[in-house]
This record gives structure tokens, sequence and C-alpha cells, in this order.
């Protein structure tokens, strides 16, 4: 059993783009940050990386592959074996594809990834978390959850790999705004935010062949920032004293791709509860785990 004395954070695809910033940024704030990455190669040189740049970085690593609910399942086991407890827990891991997968069970693959497996990882995490107000946990959604709705009927939305990336995003953010409504019902203070990155060159666009990658850099690369910048909203939300459960952040430029991080723009479906609960029973029969909230 681990007896650090610090605060500990799960930093999920903490190897590289975002989430390794957002591991730099949790580090420097003196946590002691569990790498949950899917290379136990990739994330031994990002830990040395993120050492280069923090020498007194306290970290870990934990394997953990999203898209499989065993592994999620082994990775919760391993954690509790090590940990007494969780503060803060940032959902970072994120896929973007341009064709049509499943994973192993036969469900879409960016919904598995990117909303499944940190909702599972969360529902067996949260009772880890202590009830206090510098507890978090924190969603990754996207620009691209604004134009996106949830294909009930048909999780694979036809195929087509970038509406299947906006539903993903858009779960991600129901998940963390219906979480947080689960929370306060229950009178806790501990807080479940979402934010977005804006946009930033990572890993995320490697789907791409090098044409559309060109293509999409000639588009919007001024409106790009650093995975640094992207990272801010994450670091806001996991370490402001003044954030309020429900929040939702990003930058605040134009676009919102880059700049200041504030309060950012949700796509108006969010505010169908209906919605929000249907995805929640649809993400507890898939993943075959009950919330306990
Ligand atoms: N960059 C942007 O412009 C942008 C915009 C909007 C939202 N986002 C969101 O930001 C988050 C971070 O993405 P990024 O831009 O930093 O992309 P990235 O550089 O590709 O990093 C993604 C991370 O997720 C990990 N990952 C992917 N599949 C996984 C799985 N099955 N199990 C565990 N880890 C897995 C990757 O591991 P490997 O290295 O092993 O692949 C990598 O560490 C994502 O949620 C993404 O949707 C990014």
């Amino acid at each position: 059993m681990n007896t650090l004395p610090q605060k500990i954070a799960i930093v999920t695809g903490a190897n590289n783009g975002i989430g390794f910033e957002t591991t730099v940024g949790m580090v420097e704030a003196g946590y002691h940050v569990i790498m949950a990455c899917r290379s136990q190669e990739k994330a031994e040189a990002a830990k040395v990386d993120v050492t280069k740049r923090v020498p007194s970085a306290s970290l870990d690593i934990l394997l953990l592959d999203l898209s499989d609910l065993r592994s999620v399942r082994g990775f919760a086991e391993a954690f509790r074996a090590r940990y007494p407890k969780l503060d803060v827990l940032i959902n970072n891991a994120g896929i973007l594809l341009y064709s049509a997968q499943t994973n192993g069970d036969g469900v879409e693959l960016q919904f598995a990834t990117n909303h499944l497996g940190h909702f599972l990882l969360t529902s067996l995490l949260i009772d880890l978390i202590p009830d206090a107000p510098v507890s978090r946990i924190v969603s990754l959604s996207s620009i691209a959850h604004k134009s996106a709705s949830i294909h009930f009927e048909d999780l694979s939305c036809g195929g087509d790999g970038g509406t299947a990336y906006g539903q993903s995003k858009l779960a991600c953010l129901l998940f963390g705004d219906e979480l947080d409504r689960r929370l306060k019902a229950e009178g806790k203070v501990m807080k479940a935010l979402s934010v977005h990155p804006g946009g930033s060159d990572s890993g995320l666009f490697n789907d791409m062949d090098e044409g559309q990658r060109e293509a999409m850099k000639s588009q919007i690369a001024q409106l790009l920032h650093s995975n640094e910048e992207a990272a801010k909203p994450s670091l806001y939300a996991a370490l402001s004293a003044d954030v309020a459960g429900g929040d939702y952040y990003g930058p605040t430029g134009p676009e919102e791709m880059s700049g200041e991080v504030g309060a950012a723009e949700r796509n108006p479906i969010c505010g169908d509860l209906d919605v929000a609960q249907r995805l929640w029973r649809l993400s507890e029969d898939l993943t075959g785990q009950t919330f306990s909230i």
C-alpha cells in the first residue's frame, strides 16, 4: 500500500499530447500522478520526459487500455491494491478515427474508448475519491461535440468516423454533466467538471493520411495553440479553487480554438436530461456496471 502524503491524480493518456502536458502541470502542482497508458514503453519514455521538465516529479505508471473493459477493470484493481484514495481523475485519453472500427465487444471504437472506458473507470474508482471540494473528476470533450448527437439506434453512425468522434465527445460532456447532477443530488461536494482543449497539433490526428493532415493544418494552423496551452483548461478544472461542479471550460479565443481559459459553449442538447439519462443507462448496460450514485 502506498503511503505517500501527497494528493493523488490519475491522468489517462498521459504519455502524449495534452495528457502529457496535463501530467507536467499536475506534478508541478505537487500531485503524485499515475500515468494511465496503454503502452508501457511509451509511458516509460514519457515519464523520463516529464521528469526532465520537473525533476521533483512523483510518477507511477499503470497500464490501461480504455477500449477493453477487462483492461479497465484490471487497472482499477491494480490502482486499489496500491493506493488508498484518489483526489483527481482526469479522463483525458482519446482517439479520432476516420474509418469504421469496433472494439472486441463490437462497440464503435471511439465511443468505447473515449466514453465507455472512462465511464467504467470512474464508476470503479469513485468510492476512493474523498468527498472534498478539491476532489475532481474532469471529462475531456471537444468543439466537435457541438454539432453531434447520440445515435442511440446506431452507435457506429453509419460507419462515419468523424460523426462518431463528435458523438463520443458529446457523450463525455453529457457524462460529466450528469455525474455532477448525481453528486449534487447526494449532497456531495466533490466536483465533476468538463473541459475542451481547443485545437492543438497532437497525436490525435495520426489516423489522417499525410494529405488530409496537411490540408487540415493549412486551413486551421493559425487557430491552433500548443499542447501546453491546450492542457490549461484541464489543469484549471483540476486545480482551481474558483470552479463549480458542472462547469465546462475551454479556450475563449477565436472559434474557441485557443486563448485564455473561460466558460465554454455547450451543444443545446446538453440541456435535455432525458438524453443524458438514456446515455447513462446505455453506458451501464454496455459496461455491465451499475454506478453507485
Ligand atoms: N488536440 C486537439 O486538437 C483536441 C481537440 C479536442 C479534443 N481533444 C481531446 O483531448 C484529449 C487528448 O488528446 P490529444 O489531442 O492529446 O491526442 P494524443 O496526442 O493522440 O493523445 C491521446 C492519448 O490517449 C491515449 N489513448 C488512445 N487510445 C487509448 C486507449 N485505448 N487506452 C488508453 N489510452 C489511450 C494515447 O495513447 P497512445 O500514445 O498509446 O496512442 C495518448 O496517450 C482527447 O480526449 C481528445 O479527444 C483534443
